[in-house]
């Protein structure tokens, strides 16, 4: 597959090839993600008031550039001046650096293949070849098609260099690739929804669980029925009632899919992180989990200490942790079997509890900030984990800028093609999986193979846009001041600890030595918020990274990335405005639960919205609703109409419940003080650690 999607359409006589690139991102080759530029770009006036990654200076060198090619066919100036100011595209990255290598012009679409799914294979979509006809014969000095070539100073034709257009295409021309886009000669764009996005005036919850969970994974199968599991390691299959029914989520808490507490140590930060059925589950029957083991209790809990001489630590030196040592606690992914169990796997209500195969194993060496969901990528089938820099205040080990380490990074593993044991132990595996043969390593080979992104504090819960799966969000925690949402991409550094979120940070000690700001291209969140923003009290944020809503269930929420504080008092909705720009406009909404929600909310008195407790996940399910996995239950988003919000655009039929007083007007039974006793004795999880 290689990320590519191929579909061959049979239209009349006509074979339409539409080829698109699954991991396309916008980003400026200083790895900063596009501005709205506030001044008018004179020269590359079609990036004119939207989204860019020139600003009025690089406007002017590329000017300058131009000028400098004294270019005197007017056909061949305006096709030199659109590819010298695709470096303003909001994709300039993807356009001019291709397998991590910069270009002085972007690879030339040479057939269909822009990112534009509904461009086709044409001979006039050929834009390397209107280049070249355009072009040819016509004297340009300082060019930049004479790269590589004898002189680059002297006025020269393309013809000098090459015979043919197909020798010229051969240089320049190609398709998208994975990581990068071709240019077609007008601007980059993705999947465009066509909708004018708004922020909404409100969340509309229902509460139809009052269950305990962590994670929650709609089944493969396409039905309404999602795994469930808690972080003390069991795993429930369980039906989710539809909308407006009444119903709750019943699940036989005796009879889980898949029970992993005997394994699973479960602490403070520590426990089962993340599951995961595979994308060909319902042939294969396999199902992943990532989770946390104590080596004093489990003799399964055994991997290499993720603190080694490979990075010059020596787990001596590290505090001793209380009641523990250091790599006593090891980060797990193991494989389970629902095969087996009945002949057909959707039906399966079980998985066998024998570990069918260790993914991966690695000792921690502190007790927190080691994230551990697993997903599957919806493009690659490739299965990504989070990794946090592995705890203590201000990562004082340096490890989430330190390239030879997994701590910090995101991974993405290969897990169906299994080397040999041999073959493990000579790459210096952590597991059984193998290396994608696109992972940045491959470029780069100062960084762990297994790496995808770096950069990281405690990557908390991340999800893959389900229209355009090329967005790739995370959440990751802040330390003192300030909550980051970041827009994955292959490679990317996103800063940690040499800045949080935006903010250069200094340590308050660093046993494992400094990275200079000026030696990295560190990424900036597209979205985030300072503590201060959310709770007076200092330090009291953690981000729980959401998802881009796509239902139509609210349709003044869709498009909207929702996600939210740990706390449960503040949720965000965000907009990227101008779509495909990596600029994201954020908004704090208000949320209230609805008078007709199945289990009734809590609220505290006076207050206008309901006691959530922690928001531990969003999750997805196979209608693209999205839910609020959190300490006191499993919310739902609802229409708006049953909250009372106002959405124009949804339409409300009779048969809707109908809208009901509003919420600050009900009055909770439970006070203050036993809201707190509440949500304090349903999860300790996250708290301290997360800080
Ligand atoms: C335009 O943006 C730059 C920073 O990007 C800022 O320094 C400048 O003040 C802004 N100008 C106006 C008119 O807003
Ligand atoms: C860009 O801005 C300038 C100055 O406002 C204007 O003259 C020009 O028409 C704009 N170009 C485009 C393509 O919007
Ligand atoms: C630019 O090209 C024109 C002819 O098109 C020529 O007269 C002029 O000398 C050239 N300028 C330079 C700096 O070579
Ligand atoms: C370029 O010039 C050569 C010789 O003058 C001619 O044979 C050829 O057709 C020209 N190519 C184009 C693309 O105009
Ligand atoms: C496009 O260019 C690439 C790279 O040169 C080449 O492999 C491919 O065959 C070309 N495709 C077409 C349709 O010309
Ligand atoms: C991309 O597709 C849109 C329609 O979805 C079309 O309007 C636009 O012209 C296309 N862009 C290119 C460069 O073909
Ligand atoms: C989006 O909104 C703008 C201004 O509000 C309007 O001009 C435009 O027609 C709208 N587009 C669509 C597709 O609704
Ligand atoms: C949880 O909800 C069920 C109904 O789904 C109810 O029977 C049970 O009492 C509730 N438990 C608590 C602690 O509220
Ligand atoms: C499922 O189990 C059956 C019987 O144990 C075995 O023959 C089959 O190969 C298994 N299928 C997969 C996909 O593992
Ligand atoms: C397999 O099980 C699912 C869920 O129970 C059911 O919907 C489906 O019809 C079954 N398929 C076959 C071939 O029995
Ligand atoms: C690979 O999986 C097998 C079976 O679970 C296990 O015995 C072995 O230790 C694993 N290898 C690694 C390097 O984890
Ligand atoms: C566009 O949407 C389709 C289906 O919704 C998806 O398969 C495809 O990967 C998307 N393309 C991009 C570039 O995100």
């Amino acid at each position: 597959m290689g990320g590519f999607a191929f579909i061959i359409i049979l239209f009349g006589n006509l074979l339409l090839l539409l080829l698109k690139p699954c991991s396309t991102l916008p980003l400026c080759t200083d790895s900063t993600f596009p501005v709205k530029a506030n001044t008018t770009l004179t020269f590359c006036s079609s990036y004119n008031g939207t989204a860019s990654c020139c600003d009025s200076a690089e406007d002017l060198n590329l000017q300058t550039q131009f000028q400098s090619m004294n270019i005197s066919n007017p056909g061949c100036a305006a096709i030199v001046k659109s590819i010298l100011c695709a470096k303003c595209d909001p994709f300039s990255a993807e356009l001019f650096t291709v397998k991590s290598t910069a270009r002085t012009v972007p690879v030339l679409c040479n057939s269909t293949v822009s990112a534009n799914s509904t461009q086709t294979n044409q001979a006039s979509d050929n834009f390397c070849a209107k280049v070249w006809n355009q072009c040819s014969n016509v004297s340009i000095m300082n060019s930049p098609f004479a790269t590589g070539q004898p002189s680059t100073s002297k006025s020269t034709e393309l013809t000098n260099f090459w015979q043919s257009q197909s020798g010229f295409c051969n240089t320049f021309g190609g398709a998208s690739l994975d990581d990068s886009v071709c240019y077609d000669g007008a601007q980059v764009t993705l999947n465009n929804t066509g909708t004018n996005l708004s922020f909404p005036s409100g969340m509309c919850l229902e509460q139809i669980s009052n269950g305990s969970y962590m994670n929650m994974v709609p089944h493969p199968d396409g039905s309404s029925r999602a795994f469930f599991a808690n972080p003390q390691g069991q795993i429930w299959l369980a039906n989710i009632p539809e909308q407006g029914s009444g119903g709750t989520i019943q699940l036989e808490s005796s009879v889980p899919f898949l029970d992993l507490s005997n394994y699973v140590y479960y602490d403070t930060e520590l426990g089962l992180t993340g599951i995961a059925p595979h994308p060909n589950f319902l042939q294969n029957g396999r199902f992943f989990a990532a989770f946390n083991c104590d080596k004093a209790s489990w003799p399964g809990c055994v991997g290499r200490c993720s603190c080694n001489s490979a990075i010059n630590c020596d787990p001596s030196n590290l505090p001793a942790l209380s009641g523990g040592q250091p790599c006593q606690y090891q980060s797990v992914i193991a494989e389970y079997s629902a095969n087996g169990t009945t002949s057909n796997i959707s039906s399966a209500t079980s998985a066998n509890p024998t570990e069918v195969r260790r993914i991966f194993t690695m000792g921690l060496p502190f007790t927190n900030h080691h994230a551990g969901q697993i997903l599957f990528g919806p493009a690659d089938g490739y299965l990504y984990f989070m990794m946090g820099d592995g705890g203590g205040t201000g990562d004082p080990y340096n490890f989430a800028q330190n390239k030879k380490t997994l701590l910090g990074k995101i991974m993405r593993f290969d897990v169906d093609t299994i080397p040999s044991a041999a073959e493990i132990n000579q790459l210096g595996l952590w597991g059984n999986y193998s290396i994608p043969s696109d992972n940045p390593y491959y470029e780069d080979s100062s960084l762990l193979p297994e790496i995808w992104a770096l950069g990281f504090r405690n990557p908390w819960r991340c999800s893959f846009d389900s229209l355009k799966p090329s967005y790739f969000m995370c959440g990751d925690v802040g330390q003192e001041v300030y909550e980051e949402v970041d827009l994955i991409t292959r490679g990317g550094n996103y800063g940690w600890r040499v800045y949080e979120g935006p903010y250069l940070y200094t340590p308050p000690t660093s046993p494992g030595g400094n990275t200079s700001a000026n030696s990295i291209r560190g990424i900036f969140p597209v979205m985030g918020y300072n503590h201060s923003s959310v709770n007076k009290q200092e330090n009291a944020a953690s981000v729980t990274g959401g998802y881009f809503y796509r239902s139509t269930t609210d349709p003044c929420m869709y498009g909207s990335y929702v996600y939210a504080d740990l706390y449960g008092a503040a949720f965000w909705a965000g907009i990227e405005n101008p779509e495909d720009s990596g600029i994201f406009n954020q908004s704090l909404m208000q949320f209230t639960c609805a008078a007709d929600s199945p289990i009734k909310c809590t609220f505290v008195n006076g207050s206008s919205y309901p006691t959530l407790g922690y928001v531990l996940s969003l999750a997805e399910d196979n209608n693209k609703d999205i839910y609020l996995i959190t300490s006191s239950g499993v919310y739902r988003i609802v229409a708006p109409s049953r909250c009372s919000y106002t959405c124009s655009k949804e339409t409300v039929t009779p048969s809707s419940p109908s809208p009901t007083s509003t919420p600050s007007s009900r009055t909770s039974r439970l006070s203050l003080r036993e809201n707190a006793i509440l949500l304090c004795a349903s999860l300790v999880l996250i708290l301290l650690g997360f800080f």
